[in-house]
């Protein structure tokens, strides 16, 4: 099997390849990037297209098992692939919880049967994730988990996250902090500030993220582990990761689209696609993230892609579940938002949707070196289109950016070598 994708500006961020190249794919790896002989190859003619390394989002809720009518692996591969992706890290709070091998290999097997695109997983922290009692952590890693973590609910045991930190040391991965203290954010459903107080709504205060934020790096810094914090959504997040990271601490962090371009503003439509923990905050927090993406604090940009059904949404804003998906548009919010105002540079954007994701947990991804996976993305930076929640591959319609007119469009996505997804449709 071997593959030309001829002519495409090539952007690999950590390969520092660039220019118009042609990319030659052979049994799934990377062969040559140049001006190899199209001999006995498929040509894909990408001219006017950038190629990238195939986007790396490490943290989704693909919601199999237990939750299928919301998200589940074929879905939720298909819209990864729509949106670009070819590797994805599933967070465990599904139904049961990945907190045991056999969970993890029930995942595992559905992800090789859909066959597009890689899907990593993120076992639990502890047993059904209620943050008691350590899972079966180092039999998880017998199906490959490449972190763990209580997503969707926090650590509030400082102790067990102390353990967490010091066993993970073992298996050389990550802990991934939802930091978010249970108590401080009470029964809040968006930002704690001037739009609550004017709209009337329970409020949750930065500090329920600042104060595990400041826990979990000082846990990190007590047990030498491997911290990474998802989605952190303020500007005192950023500092704490910026001050641990000068400490040489292995903490990494990631932020999301959607605290990159909104804010607790969006609320005030009482959309509840804009409900998502943790909450849209203040303009003056979206700065300091954008900031963190600038100066290296923040390695990554993941989706946090979290489909709920119509029904579970189409209810008061206080009644709504947290979450909104995003693996179908975040490339397009994020050119659109922050290349084409000049916040940042298309690059930047693309190392932390490749290489600073791939590095922060530790994946064989990100990159379009010789010899490593034959994962890549197409896409047009300059195409334009509005976003339409109803043709979503993902069967999540929570969409705050739902009919926004956007750039940057994926052509084509080729995983292992295979060209999967092509101009709108999968092959
Ligand atoms: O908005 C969110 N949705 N935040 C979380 O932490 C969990 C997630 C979900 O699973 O729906």
């Amino acid at each position: 099997m071997k593959l030309l994708i001829k002519g495409a500006e090539i952007i690999d961020p950590a390969g520092k390849i660039a220019g118009r190249n042609d990319i030659l794919v052979e049994d799934g790896v990377i062969r040559e990037i140049g001006k190899p002989s199209a001999a006995g190859a498929e040509v894909l003619d990408a001219s006017g297209l950038k190629a990238a390394p195939g986007l790396v989002d490490i943290h989704v809720h693909f919601r199999d098992p237990g939750y299928e009518y919301k998200e589940n692996v074929a879905t939720g591969l298909r819209a990864a692939a729509a949106g670009g992706f070819t590797s994805v890290v599933c967070m465990p709070n599904t139904k049961p919880d990945i907190d045991t091998k056999s969970v993890a290999k029930y995942v595992n097997d559905k992800a090789r049967a859909a066959g597009l695109g890689r899907l990593f997983i993120a076992g639990a922290i502890s047993k059904k994730r209620e943050g008691a009692e350590l899972a079966e952590i180092g039999d998880m890693m017998n199906e490959g988990i490449v972190a763990v973590t209580d997503d969707g609910n926090p650590v509030m045991n400082a102790q067990l996250m102390r353990r967490a930190l010091e066993y993970t040391k073992m298996f050389g991965i990550p802990v991934m902090s939802h930091a978010e203290d249970k108590n401080l954010a009470g029964a809040g459903v968006m930002n704690e500030g001037m739009v609550s107080t004017t709209i009337g709504m329970r409020p949750i205060p930065k500090e329920a993220e600042t104060v595990m934020v400041l826990r979990d790096i000082e846990l990190a810094a007590l047990t030498g582990g491997r911290l990474h914090l998802t989605h952190i959504s303020s500007a005192e997040s950023v500092d704490a990761v910026r001050r641990a990271k000068a400490r040489g601490l292995r903490v990494t962090c990631d932020v999301t689209p959607h605290h990159l371009v909104l804010t607790d503003e969006s609320v005030m439509g009482f959309d509840t696609a804009t409900k998502v923990n943790p909450p849209l905050r203040a303009e003056s927090d979206r700065r300091a993230l954008v900031a963190g993406l600038l100066d290296g604090t923040i390695d990554a940009i993941a989706s946090d892609h979290a489909p709920h059904a119509v029904h579970e949404k189409e209810v008061s804003y206080d009644d709504a579940p947290f979450g909104l998906v995003g693996l179908e548009t975040t490339l397009a919010v994020l050119v659109t938002r922050l290349v084409e105002t000049g916040a940042a540079p298309l690059e930047l954007l693309i190392s932390k949707l490749t290489a600073g994701p791939a590095a922060a947990l530790g994946l064989n991804a990100g990159s379009l070196a010789p010899g490593a996976p034959a994962d890549i993305v197409l896409f047009d930076p300059a195409a334009e289109w509005t976003v339409d929640s109803s043709k979503f591959f993902s069967k999540g319609r929570n969409c705050p950016f739902n009919g926004w007119r956007v750039r940057g469009r994926v052509a084509a996505t080729v995983a292992a070598g295979n060209i999967v997804f092509k101009d709108g449709a999968f092959v």
